[in-house]
């Protein structure tokens, strides 16, 4: 018979309230026959007060056990910027190689975009996880003076390069419109510009039915805003990815829906998922919180895990209940996450 085994990280502020509804969700989607177990962890601002620990190498044990993981949001104000951002999600990130990072853009119906018009937004950005300027490889002198210099040093390997290339070809091919965007800045980045390119066209021949194109990032930030329907696919580096899934997020209804893996493709080490919103401490236990984001994540979590008609399902029930929001009174947290499941079960 079959199970998920899994890690559940609330975490901080409303990462409490949202991966409640997201439990729901998952538990009213799933098949009888299979067994859904769950651990809870406390990871976040809480436990680093009272232990100075963020993420031991026990608790990375102790992760690896589970099929998957399910994270709400890690940040709170009273804990120095940095230290969890570094000391516990770059530090998940990295022991469990998830190098591919992936964050769909689906502009729904009904849903608000500071776009002119209702633009055709469909397409998902795989942003390298592993690599680039978040390896911590750098170093400051004279720290402090006025003749301070510091460096941060991009790592592109490519090993690394290459397969999150393959896999964002694989990902293109399987969508109807077969096409894939590079961006990168291989106009001024020359190193790390001519390994990305040259491992791109390499790849591209073994998918001639993918249509490729190759856009600089700063051309990228206008086409998004000006032409998202121009993209299917995007593949990127780390520090490139960050900062358009952030834009990509903003034009395809904001935060509150936006959903995001840590994903591991070969599956030695468990997935993470996750929605791109942090703590929001302002709102946090107030039941204000839009848990969609957690919901589409579970989705993403059951698609990595091969539960493919589940994940549609949660893809079809927020659908529709965002056309249905518009123009009713604002819902709290679990009343959005009740009306999710109420639609997955049926
Ligand atoms: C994200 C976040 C993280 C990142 C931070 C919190 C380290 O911005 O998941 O996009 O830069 O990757
Ligand atoms: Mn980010």
């Amino acid at each position: 018979s079959r199970s998920i085994n899994l890690a559940v990280i609330p975490g901080d502020g409303i990462g409490q309230e949202v991966v409640a509804e997201g439990l729901k969700v998952l538990s009213a989607v799933l098949p009888q026959d299979v067994k859904l177990e769950t651990k809870e962890y406390d990871f976040g601002a809480r436990r680093y007060h009272a232990t100075g620990e963020t993420l031991t190498d026990a608790d990375l044990d102790a992760l690896k056990q589970h099929d998957a993981i399910l994270l709400g949001a890690i940040g709170d104000p009273s804990v120095p910027s940095g230290v969890l951002e570094r000391g516990f999600l770059l530090k998940l990130r990295f022991a469990f190689d998830h190098h591919v990072n992936l964050r769909p853009s689906k502009l729904l119906p009904g849903v608000a975009t500071p776009l002119a018009g209702q633009p055709e937004i469909d397409f998902v950005v795989v942003r390298e996880g592993t690599e680039g300027p978040y390896t911590g490889n750098g170093g400051t002198i004279r720290k402090g003076t006025p003749h301070e210099v510091a460096t941060e040093v991009s790592v592109n390997t490519a090993y690394g390069v290459e397969r999150v290339v393959r896999d964002a070809f694989a990902r293109a091919q399987a969508r109807p419109r077969k096409k894939l965007t590079l961006v990168h800045k291989n106009n001024v980045l020359a190193f790390a510009g001519h390994l990305w390119t040259n491992i791109f066209n390499q790849v591209a021949q073994e998918y001639p039915d993918v249509t490729t194109e190759y856009i600089h990032v700063d051309a990228a930030t206008i086409y998004l805003v000006t032409q998202p329907e121009r993209f299917d696919v995007i593949v990127t580096d780390n520090l490139f990815g960050d900062i358009i899934t952030d834009l990509a997020a903003a034009v395809s209804g904001g935060i509150g829906v936006a959903a995001s893996g840590n994903i591991n493709p070969s599956r030695e080490f468990p997935s993470m998922f996750e929605p791109v919103h942090g703590s929001a401490p302002d709102i946090a236990g107030q039941g204000k919180a839009d848990p969609t984001a957690t919901v589409l994540s579970v989705a993403l979590l059951l698609r990595h895990l091969g539960y493919d008609g589940e994940a549609d399902r949660i893809d079809e029930a927020v659908a529709a209940d965002l056309t249905e929001r518009a123009g009713q009174p604002a819902r709290s947290t679990s009343e959005i996450g009740d009306a999710l499941a109420v639609r997955v079960a049926g």
